[in-house]
Parts: C-alpha cells; sequence; structure tokens
C-alpha cells in the first residue's frame, strides 16, 4: 500500500461546536478541508496506530465520499480495524454502541444532526471517545488546537471499498468490517424492554406512525418496529434515508414534522406519534391530540422508567440540561435520587453515566438517552415510551395528565431568532451580563427577579469548569428565562430564549403561550432583543 503525504495549510475555522465540526456542504468538500481536520483528530488522540474505530453516518451527501476519506487516512496511520455500518449508514446512537460492544478506541460520526443535507446544505463530523460518547471538550480543544498548526497529512492511495456488502476486507494491514447497522442495535433495544409487552399491545390493536424524516432511523425502525414487534406495515413512514433528506429539514419538533403534527392534532390520529432525526439521536412523542415537550418526556420517562426490565431497580439520578425544564427535578425529588443540571451538550452527561452518578438524562433539544449507551437515543425513547404504555395500559394523554397532577406542570417553550447577526447577538449577551447584578428586585411585566446570573458549571466528576453556559433569570412564583447562543448554527448566530412556569395545581391545560407572555415580555424587556436584533418575532418556536 502506497501512502502519499500532502503538504496543507491550516483552516481557521475547524473549532468544533456543542457537537462536533459542523460546516456547510461545500467548505467539507474544499481540498483538504476534511482531512485535515481528521488529521488534527488523529493527532489530538495520539495517532491512529494499532487502534480500533467505529466509522458511519447519517447519509447525508457526502457521507460516503468522506468515509472512504478517512479510511484511507486511518489506513496511513496504522490502524488495525474500521467497523463500518453498511452502506456508510450509523446512527450517533448505533455507533455509541458499536464504540462500547467492540472496545473501539473511538469512533467518527458523519452528521450535521438535524440540520438539512445536500450539497448547499451542511455537513458535520464528530469524534466520539471509546466510552461512546461526544469527545469531551479537552479533547475538542487539542483537535482545535492541532487543526491550526497542521502543515501535511498522509493517505493511503488506494481505490475506493465496496461499503454495501456486509463483510471483511483489508486496506494494506487494516481490517475493515463492513456490519449490519442495525443488529447489534437492535438487541440492545431487545435487552433493555419488554418487547413481549410492546408486541401485545400492537397486536392488541394500538397503532402508531413513525417519521423517520428521510434520514438514518428509516431502517432501525422498519427493522425494530414493524418486523420485530408487529406494528402495522406502513407505520414508518419517510423510512429509506436519502442525501437531502426529500429536501426536508430532518428535526423532529412540531415545525418541522408537521405533516405528523397535523396527523396526531386530527380525527385520524393513531394512538402514538414519534419521529426522529437525521443522525437518529433526538426524538419527538406525540399522543392523538397533545405534544409532549421534550422537557416533559424526560421527567414522564424518567418516572415511569422502572417499568421497563433495564431499569426496574430504579434509577441512580437524572441529569437535565441546564435550559431544560425543571419537571425533572421533580421526579428526581419524588424518587429520592440527585438531579444534575449540566450545560447543553450531551458531552457533559459522559462523567456522569461512566461514574454511574446517573441512568436517565434529556434536554429540551428533543434529546433522551440512558446509560445504555453514550449519546441521546430517539428510538429508545420512543420504545421506553411504548413499555410505559404497554405497561400502564393508558393513552399517551393519560401519562401525560397523570404526571402533570401528580408533579404540576412545567409550562415551556423555546423561541429561536436565527441567523443574527453575530456581533448583535454578541452586544445583546453582553447587555444582559452587564445588568446581572442590578436585576434581583426589579419587577418586569408583573414578575419579579429574584435572581439573575450566567451559568457556570463544575462537573462534580472530573472537576472541570466550563462557564458562561448561558443568561438565567428566575423570577416570583416559578418563572424562568434563560438566553443562550446555538453552538450548533452555520449561520450567524442563533438566540435561544427558554421560557418557562411552573403551575402546581390546578390549571394544567391552559394555552403555553397565555402562560408564557408574561416571562416572555419581562425578558424581552431586560434584553432588550427586538432593539438589538431587529426582530419583533422568534423565526422558530418549538
Ligand atoms: C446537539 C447536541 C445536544 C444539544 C443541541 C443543542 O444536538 O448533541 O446535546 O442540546 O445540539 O445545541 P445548540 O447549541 O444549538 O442549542
Ligand atoms: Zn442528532
Amino acid at each position: 500500500m502506497t501512502v502519499k503525504t500532502i503538504s496543507t495549510t491550516a483552516f481557521n475555522d475547524q473549532k468544533p461546536g456543542t457537537s462536533g465540526l459542523r460546516k456547510k456542504t461545500r467548505a467539507f468538500m474544499m481540498a483538504n478541508y476534511l482531512e485535515n481536520y481528521v488529521a488534527a483528530t488523529f493527532t489530538a488522540i495520539d495517532g491512529g496506530a494499532g487502534k480500533t474505530f467505529v466509522l458511519g453516518g447519517d447519509g447525508r451527501f457526502f457521507n460516503r465520499d468522506a468515509i472512504q476519506t478517512i479510511l484511507k487516512m486511518a489506513a496511513a496511520l496504522g490502524a488495525a480495524r474500521m467497523i463500518v455500518g453498511q452502506g456508510g449508514l450509523l446512527s450517533t446512537p448505533a455507533a455509541s454502541h458499536l464504540i462500547r460492544r467492540h472496545k473501539a478506541h473511538g469512533g467518527f460520526i458523519l452528521s450535521a444532526s438535524h440540520n438539512p443535507g445536500g450539497i448547499d446544505a451542511d455537513f458535520g463530523l464528530k469524534f466520539n471517545a471509546a466510552n461512546g460518547g461526544p469527545a469531551p471538550e479537552a479533547l475538542t480543544a487539542r483537535i482545535h488546537a492541532a487543526t491550526l498548526t497542521i502543515e501535511r497529512y498522509d493517505i493511503a492511495d488506494v481505490p475506493d471499498i465496496n461499503l454495501d456488502t456486509v463483510g471483511q476486507t483489508q486496506m494494506g494491514d487494516m481490517v475493515i468490517d463492513v456490519v449490519d447497522p442495525v443488529a447489534d442495535y437492535s438487541d440492545l433495544m431487545a435487552s433493555l424492554f419488554d418487547f413481549a409487552a410492546i408486541r401485545a399491545l400492537f397486536t392488541g390493536g394500538f397503532t402508531m406512525r413513525f417519521d423517520a424524516m428521510h434520514a438514518v432511523t428509516g431502517p432501525y425502525a422498519h427493522a425494530i418496529l414493524e418486523d420485530t414487534l408487529g406494528a402495522a406495515k406502513g407505520t414508518v413512514v419517510n423510512g429509506i434515508p436519502l442525501e437531502d433528506f426529500g429536501k426536508g429539514h430532518p428535526d423532529p419538533n412540531p415545525i418541522w414534522a408537521s405533516d405528523l403534527m397535523a396527523l396526531m392534532m386530527s380525527d385520524a390520529a393513531p394512538d402514538m406519534g414519534a419521529a426522529s432525526d437525521g443522525d437518529g439521536d433526538r426524538n419527538m412523542i406525540v399522543g392523538k391530540g397533545t405534544y409532549i415537550t421534550p422537557s416533559d418526556s424526560l421527567a414522564m420517562l424518567a418516572a415511569n422508567a422502572h417499568l421497563a426490565p433495564a431499569y426496574r431497580d430504579g434509577i441512580t439520578g437524572i441529569a437535565r440540561s441546564m435550559p431544560t425544564s425543571a419537571a425533572a427535578d421533580r421526579v428526581a425529588d419524588a424518587l429520592g435520587v440527585p438531579c444534575f443540571e449540566t450545560p447543553t451538550g450531551w458531552k457533559f452527561f459522559g462523567t456522569l453515566l461512566d461514574a454511574g452518578r446517573v441512568t436517565i438524562c434529556g434536554e429540551e433539544s428533543a434529546g433522551t438517552g440512558s446509560h445504555h449507551v453514550r449519546e441521546k437515543d430517539g428510538l429508545w425513547a420512543v420504545l421506553l415510551w411504548l413499555n410505559i404504555l404497554a405497561a400502564r395500559g393508558m393513552s399517551v394523554a393519560e401519562v401525560q395528565a397523570d404526571h402533570w397532577q401528580r408533579f404540576g406542570r412545567n409550562y415551556y417553550a423555546r423561541h429561536d431568532y436565527e441567523a443574527v447577526e453575530t456581533a448583535r447577538a454578541d452586544k445583546m449577551m453582553a447587555h444582559l451580563r452587564a445588568q446581572l447584578d442590578g436585576l434581583p428586585g426589579q419587577s418586569h411585566a408583573g414578575l419579579t427577579v429574584t435572581k439573575a446570573d450566567d451559568f457556570a458549571y463544575t462537573d462534580p466528576v472530573d472537576g472541570s469548569t466550563s462557564a458562561a453556559q448561558g443568561i438565567r433569570l428566575f423570577f416570583e412564583g416559578g418563572a424562568r428565562a434563560v438566553f443562550r447562543l446555538s453552538g450548533t448554527g452555520t449561520e450567524g448566530a442563533t438566540i435561544r430564549l427558554y421560557l418557562e412556569q411552573f403551575v402546581s395545581e390546578g390549571n394544567h391545560a391552559a394555552a403555553v403561550d397565555q402562560m408564557l407572555d408574561a416571562v416572555r415580555q419581562a425578558a424581552l424587556t431586560i434584553s432588550d432583543l427586538p432593539a438589538f436584533t431587529g426582530r419583533d418575532a422568534p423565526d422558530v418556536q418549538t
């Protein structure tokens, strides 16, 4: 095998964000762009020699080309083995599982998650560590540092390999195993849940629609829901992964999964609706006529997890990202287990999961998961919901109502202001930070501020610290507003405004907008968001 050494120059925009490096596809396709980042990743982990890696992606445009490049670079560095999903496909949670199962050194996952795919859309690459979870900040910092100094990289001068046939091949001395992307994951799910009870649910006439949004979960959902659990054929829609996700936006929320939402709010609604994102780690759960917010889903899953075999003995703790509502905190209190509040990004759950301090984690951004892998897991959440419905003999709406009755309701919404000029967004955040000390005691829109801070986190396991993770404004009467800049956008800045109002008793069926109106007004006044951004309404509301 001939190895070529290619001279290159550093790109100054390869700083990984919340979830790896995410850029326009055309940026990734520029000469040396992908190669530089891959080489920097290998540098950051002290090379690839003798190591095993997992490799796959969500099937978006450029997925296959990127896989061939990474294989050739790994071979050039003397990697021992690459485990690749057939067709280049691996959902993020399935990749996490494979890393753990094969005790691999890590994995390369090609995805821009829920961002659109195609030559004029987005592409991404993230590296997961040996625990199966997203690279921790120390590692992403080393990767970034290496991208800034790179001068050359090595790549094997060999033909592309066939990604479509399961089996073993070699590239030089490196063994390549092309594996069924679904099989191991499906076995893992069968070991966690009461498949017999879920099968009985479907046999008893339970109906469902799972929208795979033309992304990676199609094959997983077909195999598990329809072929294994007996859901009717046609339960899974948009189940064939497409390079451009059918020109859609594979983000499972009421905006981007609007067809599913419309169906679930209509008379023709099946018993449950669900969707997952580009790379299969996010989920959306909808009942007949009712949507489950991700923050509530986390709380409801945690409260009922003991009904599934894997969590029968209870959970050790819950973790949620800071902007996620406090609904889960109330469940943790009731169960007598700790609830950790971490910065946004699944990577912050890794140490807690590894140390056994938490069993279930979740985020407002439609991610829920457990210690079974080190990523959030869309189908896992759907299956746990099904297991709970089967065990309780209740509908989605009944589980929701029962939960609010018992724990109270955290009314919640996220307002996104997208593609804001970065300088304007930064100025608004600075304006907020400058006011923090003076805010407590002030009243806006009838709400009095009790506390205002810039969220900082010290990891209780490894002691690492993360500052400036979002501005939190707490108000008397159980309201909270949070401002954060997204770490996953590819254009300008996205301001996220998270609004929450807790109601303990009584009024659990009011309109969300109405319940959040006061806290929204207070947040807009304090931040001066409309003036700073020139926007009078959010682009997306979830
Ligand atoms: C990715 C990460 C999540 C995170 C989400 C939101 O999906 O995996 O852990 O919550 O991005 O990030 P953003 O910075 O855009 O709010
Ligand atoms: Zn995702």
